[in-house]
């Protein structure tokens, strides 16, 4: 039998600004959530390559390799519409919007709901 899942208040709306995030115990979890062009995103604390605390790492633009008409590789980029979070033990990425990998779409996040309230933000557990 799955286990019941519980809806918990988090935290008000203002502890979770645009591009930022907020790293919480609930109970026996730890959960990050993120605002991200306007949304929110919700996932357990572990990176899906050895457990590290994820939520806790660096928040970056995806980098980009921009390649010229000949091949030749013109140097990187910021792609400001996609956030990615870096693994702080080994540098894993995932993309906040999905929790996944950019290079190994296997690799990803256990994403949590979330949602926002009049009074604040909820997850569910
Ligand atoms: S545990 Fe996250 S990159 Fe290794």
């Amino acid at each position: 039998m799955p286990a019941a899942t519980q809806k918990a208040y988090v935290c008000a709306s203002d502890r979770v600004p645009e591009g930022g995030r907020l790293v919480v115990d609930i109970g026996d979890a730890t959960i990050g959530i993120f605002r991200f062009e306007g949304n929110l995103y919700a996932y357990h604390n572990i990176c899906a390559h050895q457990g590290g605390p994820v939520c806790q790492g660096t928040l970056i633009p995806r980098v980009t390799e921009k390649i010229d008409a000949g091949g030749e590789s013109q140097g990187f980029d910021f792609d400001r519409s996609s956030l990615h979070i870096v693994c702080p033990w080994h540098g894993f990425e995932y993309d906040i919007k999905t929790g996944e990998h950019p290079g190994r779409r296997a690799a990803r996040l256990i994403r949590v709901p979330v949602e926002e309230n009049h009074d604040g933000i909820y997850v569910t557990l």
